[in-house]
């Protein structure tokens, strides 16, 4: 089914996609930071609204994001031939995402990559990781082309083998047709073991968008920080060490290093802009071309 058949509530059930992430965090709390009264509760509570439209785009999202689906998505937005701009531009493109969240709360999507490349920058870490950083979510211009959120965010898993109940909500993809496919719902499906992950197609989103956009200029580590931050079935649960060759093992290590930047390092503070901008804008011109086609 072409996402483009979807009515509103199909294609948005999230008042912000920013709500998905906020419900990662609740679900892997920052380590020794103690868990309020609040966040517990709003992680328990099933009566919460809050959760349930997170439910709600958890079902959408397991239940069409099939095998045929990844494949007609890559066909479609690999081409690259919506737009082409330089990589600033396409980070202010990506801030013209407004959405129902509460602008006196959320922060931007342009401050959410610069305080998540501030936090690697300030530890240290070499400039490529500083530059991941900042451009980790501009795949997310995806929504801006209309499609649903639940094939922009969301935890990203294989398609094309059986679904592990490792995954966020695994009860609804009884809905996903592929789970009644033969070819698909077995342990392997179409792949063989520990063939690696650049073998198996990931459910379709933001991270393996980018991915293709920049695969050609980034050092490896920052490709994998890319392009498997949302599958947390791995990096958090190693729910597919079958599929997994030794080489991917040694680079998750860098997809574990990032994922803390990306989830704990939000702050109400947000970061000024203009003083910001030369240094990135810098980082952009030694990695990356001159303009990028989204
Ligand atoms: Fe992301
Ligand atoms: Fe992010």
């Amino acid at each position: 089914m072409s996402s483009n058949n979807f009515s509103g509530e199909q294609l948005n059930p999230l008042q912000s996609i920013e709500q998905w992430e906020d419900d990662v965090v609740l679900r892997y709390p920052e380590p020794g930071v103690p868990e309020t009264a609040k966040s517990k509760e709003e992680y328990r509570n099933y009566d919460n609204p809050g959760r349930d439209t997170v439910r709600e785009f958890y079902r959408l999202n397991h239940k069409y994001q099939t095998y045929d689906f990844v494949q007609e998505k890559k066909k479609e937005f690999l081409a690259f031939s919506r737009k082409e701009m330089p990589v600033w531009g396409a980070m202010e493109f990506l801030n013209t995402l407004v959405d129902d969240s509460d602008p006196d709360i959320e922060l931007d999507q342009l401050q959410h990559l610069l305080q998540t490349a501030e936090a690697i920058r300030a530890d240290g870490h070499p400039d490529w990781f500083v530059l991941t950083g900042f451009i980790h979510d501009m795949g997310k211009v995806l929504c801006l082309f209309g499609e649903p959120q639940w094939a922009v965010v969301g935890d990203t898993f294989p398609v094309g083998c059986q679904h592990s109940d490792k995954i966020v909500y695994p009860e609804f993809f009884a809905d996903n047709p592929d789970a009644k496919d033969e070819r698909y719902n077995t342990k392997y499906g179409v792949y063989s073991p520990n063939c690696g992950l650049n073998q198996v197609d990931m459910s379709w989103g933001h991270d393996e968008y980018l991915y293709q956009m920049v695969k050609d200029y980034m050092p490896e580590p920052a490709l994998y920080m890319i392009r498997y931050h949302s599958f947390y079935a791995q990096h958090r649960e190693d729910a597919y060490a079958h599929l997994m060759s030794e080489h991917d093992y040694e680079m998750f290590e860098w997809v574990k290093k990032f994922n803390p930047y990306d989830l704990y390092s939000k702050s109400p503070k947000p970061p000024v802009i203009s003083e910001l901008k030369p240094y990135y804008e810098d980082l952009i011109a030694k990695y990356l071309p001159a303009t990028i086609r989204l």
